[in-house]
């Protein structure tokens, strides 16, 4: 029996208390049991293991040991493990997705849409794997030299890349790093968020199935808290790739030493309207930018910047939108569904609070059950409000008030943040003058912020992050150029050669 067919077949729900260790599944080590409640109900999911030092020990020297190898292989091999694992994916989509719903309270549709995204993106990583190349340069470029030197290079994995997803999309932000990763010729240390772990290993099972060999790619569980630090200064890894808070980021670059480091990290994004802008388009992508996924995106609209003129307009197409959202459970594919655990709610209603408490009007929202928090919508937030500044990862949106597009910068620029940021105007050419002023990785304009389509860089600037995702930008990342010079013979006539 398979891997996939013991872990599909018997609990395909999840519901599994499972170590997976260098391709073997084998029960929970007694004693070392990390429970995965459902954030909706807080019913029992499964069980996954947190891993000692020696067992990560083993990991990273079995890892490192295979990548040779599989280096060696032919670029297009690798290339077809990924399209076979990226079938396997849309196979058993139903099942993961499944998982995903009750594990990180994603709501259907945004569950299997997830599944399906990674799929194409094992695809077009695929494809870009095999088309990563070197430059070729003559000498006589620079000054004392002469076209008989030569050079040229090709890109050359890192090693053993250690790729750390966050909770909100356990399957895609890992395939994001897992697939330009193994295609390029690295081996894999994944070390998924706990709340995501039973989607995870779902995942990587299928990575296995498909052909990576299980060497190849180590799958590591336990909380970043316990194994994070000794994970991150590993001497056996060699490249880290990381997505989840700024806090822990910072923590991972402090720690990590002289590894590459590819961070994509917090938000704050800002969607500034404009008088002149479309205000149902400016509202409807505002919405969905702020609240899909319960506003548990990096790239969620985090705040809005609207011009005074634009204020009424905009509200009066904003307000009926929100209260049209449906809040409920995921598998119900509720538009808002609860918060991924209890402290997170806490911290939302906590900076919902403050905003109230120093003046901010409520339009709709602040009711909340458990972790499940209605879509809250604020204006009249000012600077003074702590809900300005800090990311809420949940569904609540302030509202602040500007006097023009030069004070929607200021404002803009002084977060800690530099995510993305959206502007909605007709009028082009002012959106370009405003977006070459916003110090943010991606400026969308007339649309909602968002880190798609895949192929697209994906960066952050200040807190936001280090270096760029996006498939052709991570497969620079973790691979380097090898430089070859060849020194030719000064270059005669071709008398002499007969
Ligand atoms: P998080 O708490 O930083 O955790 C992210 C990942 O890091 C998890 O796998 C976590 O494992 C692990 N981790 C925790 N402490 C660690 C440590 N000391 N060393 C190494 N790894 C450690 O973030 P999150 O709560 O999952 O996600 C929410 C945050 O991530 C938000 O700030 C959001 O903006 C950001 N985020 C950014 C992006 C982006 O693309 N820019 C995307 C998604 C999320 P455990 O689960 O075991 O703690
Ligand atoms: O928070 C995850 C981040 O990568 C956003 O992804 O596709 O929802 O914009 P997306």
């Amino acid at each position: 029996m398979t891997l996939a067919e013991t872990l599909f077949g018997s609990t395909s729900q999840g519901e599994y208390s499972l170590a997976l260790m260098n391709g073997e599944l084998r029960p929970c080590p007694v004693g070392r049991e990390i429970a995965i409640h459902s954030p909706t109900d807080g019913t029992l999911l499964g069980q996954v293991a947190a891993l000692t030092h020696d067992e990560i020990d083993a990991a990273l020297a079995s890892a490192a040991g295979a990548q040779p190898a599989w280096a060696e292989r032919p670029v297009e091999q690798r290339a077809a493990v990924l399209e076979r694992a990226a079938d396997l994916l849309l196979e058993h989509a139903p099942t993961v997705a499944r998982c995903l719903e009750r594990e990180i309270a994603k709501r259907r549709s945004d569950s299997l849409d997830e599944v399906r995204r990674s799929a194409d993106f094992l695809r077009f990583t695929a494809e870009e794997g095999k088309r990563l190349s070197g430059e070729s340069f003559f000498g006589d470029a620079f000054p004392g030299f002469k076209r008989n030197k030569i050079g040229f290079t090709y890109r050359v994995p890192l090693g053993v890349v250690l790729a750390i997803p966050p909770f909100n999309y356990p399957v895609n932000l890992a395939i994001s790093k897992i697939a330009p990763a193994l295609v390029a010729g690295n081996a894999v240390v994944l070390k998924p968020p706990t709340q995501g772990s039973l989607s995870a290993l779902l995942m990587t099972v299928l990575l296995l199935e498909a052909g990576v060999p299980p060497e190849v790619l180590q799958f590591v569980t336990g909380r970043g808290s316990d194994i994070g630090d000794y994970l991150v200064t590993h001497p056996r890894v060699g490249m880290i790739t990381f997505t989840g808070s700024s806090a822990t980021g910072r923590r991972i670059a402090r720690l990590a030493g002289m590894v590459p480091l590819l961070m994509e990290l917090g938000g704050k994004d800002a969607a500034v309207v404009l008088r002149d802008a479309d205000m149902a388009l400016a509202a409807k992508d505002i919405v969905s930018g702020a609240f899909s996924y319960s506003g548990q995106r990096c790239t969620a609209v985090k705040r809005v910047l609207v011009t005074e003129p634009a204020a009424e307009a905009l509200l009066h197409e904003l307000l009926p939108r929100v209260k049209r959202l449906t809040v409920g459970r995921p598998e119900d594919d509720a538009d808002v569904t609860p918060l991924i655990n209890h402290e997170a709610a806490d911290y939302v209603q906590e900076l919902i609070d403050d905003a109230l408490a120093r003046g901010a009007r409520l339009l709709v929202g602040n009711q909340r059950e458990g972790n499940l928090l209605w879509p809250t919508l604020l204006d009249g937030v000012t600077e003074a409000m702590r809900l300005a500044w800090e990311e809420p990862f949940g569904p609540v949106l302030p509202i602040l008030r500007v006097r023009d597009a030069a004070e929607a910068v200021r404002i803009a620029n002084a977060s800690e943040y530099g995510l993305q940021a959206a502007i909605f105007s007709r009028d082009v050419n002012a959106a370009l003058r405003i977006a070459a002023r916003l110090d943010v990785g991606t400026v969308q304009l007339n649309g909602k912020t968002a880190r798609g389509p895949d192929h697209f860089p994906f960066l952050g600037t200040k807190s936001s992050g280090l270096g760029a995702q996006g498939i052709r930008y991570s497969l620079e990342a973790m691979t380097r150029p090898k430089s070859i010079v060849f020194n030719l013979a000064e270059q005669a006539g071709l008398e002499e050669v007969a």
